[in-house]
């Protein structure tokens, strides 16, 4: 990866900047560095500071440049963000966290990763920190639990047939990536229309599992809060309705008022007593132009929430709600 400009639009970047507002300085978490667009716009503010992460350590050059070019305002770290608290940010109050989920243009891009359909290689996924690639998935794990994957992790109808499909040619041969894209178009021949690909649904159910996606939004989420101070904001960006449910239960969870508080507490005590503050309910999506522009941001959905409270209880239901996606990601443990 060269240190210049990489091939990725930040995703509905205007709207995070006037939510952010980095005019007024400050620092910032940016969870997902990817091609550093988010950091390098905060960055081109006065008196603002970036620590940036990112699990790929094909980034690390390109942070590496942007450090010296923003003269130590930003530090990296090659790091997955489930580990944000134990990153140090010396005294600074941070004034966001930016997490914007899922995959890169240019890790999509690079063929020998296994992300696309367009690849030829071996199925591989690895974004970085792992301990299997979604070669060992497809061809080590039972018609059952791969069954399991690609309906959870991809809502993929027809995930038995592929699963049962999928059994039936490794005992010929190694499983690739092009012998799955063919797997799955056989199986949904004629059955799905129009832009999508027949396999978007199982290489997003892959990827989900072989990056501990669910655990790492989870857990990324509740360690984020703990870095927040009242005042600072927490801000999202999903590109599937499974990432979308997961923020927006935490989200509204934490920011509704308790059901059955005391009619003894003034209403503006137990105002304050929420986690978080949420001023917008309905995520923000990009722009037709930006659609237009960058196809891939039509998935995307914006939510935020400003911390509200100090106190800080271990949010057990939001594991509690979504355990059963946990449970399936640590079918991986066996591999
Ligand atoms: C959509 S891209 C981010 C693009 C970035 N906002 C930009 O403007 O260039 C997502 C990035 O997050 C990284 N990533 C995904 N999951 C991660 C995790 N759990 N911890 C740290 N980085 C992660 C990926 O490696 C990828 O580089």
């Amino acid at each position: 990866m060269s240190s210049g400009n990489l091939e990725h639009f930040p995703v509905m970047l205007d709207k995070i900047l006037s939510i952010i507002t980095p005019q007024h300085g400050g620092t910032f978490i940016d969870c997902t560095f990817g091609a550093g667009g988010y950091t390098k716009a905060i960055l081109n503010f006065p008196n603002t500071k970036v620590i940036a992460l990112d699990r790929d350590r094909s980034v690390n050059l390109h942070a590496h440049f942007l450090t010296q070019k923003y003269n130590k305002r930003l530090k990296f770290y090659n790091s997955k963000f489930s580990q944000i608290d134990k990153i140090s940010e010396g005294n600074k109050s941070i004034n966001a966290i930016i997490l914007d989920l899922g995959f890169s243009m240019f890790q999509m891009k690079n063929l020998s990763r296994g992300f696309s359909f367009n690849s030829k290689g071996p199925l591989d996924m690895r974004m970085g920190f792992n301990d299997f690639g979604a070669n060992k998935v497809i061809n080590k794990l039972d018609q059952k639990e791969i069954e399991l994957i690609l309906k959870y992790f991809g809502e993929e109808k027809y995930n038995k047939r592929i699963a049962f499909q999928i059994i039936n040619l490794r005992k010929k041969k190694e499983i690739d990536t092009q012998d799955l894209v063919k797997i799955i178009n056989k199986v949904k021949k004629k059955k799905t229309y129009g832009r999508i690909n027949e396999a978007t649904k199982s290489f997003q159910a892959l990827r989900i599992f072989v990056n501990n996606e669910i655990s790492e939004l989870i857990f990324g989420l509740i360690n984020a809060t703990k870095k927040l101070k009242i005042g600072s904001m927490l801000v999202v960006v999903t590109f599937h309705s499974l990432e979308d449910k997961i923020v927006k239960y935490y989200f509204k969870t934490y920011s509704e008022k308790n059901k059955n508080p005391s009619r003894y507490i003034p209403e503006s005590v137990k105002e304050d007593k929420r986690l978080f503050h949420c001023p917008q309910k309905k995520p923000l999506i990009a722009s037709k132009k930006e659609i237009f522009l960058n196809p891939p941001s039509r998935s995307a959905k914006l939510r935020y929430v400003i911390r509200n409270s100090n106190k800080f209880i271990f949010p057990k239901d939001l594991i509690n709600k979504f355990q059963s996606y946990l449970d399936i990601e640590s079918i991986g443990l066996k591999l």
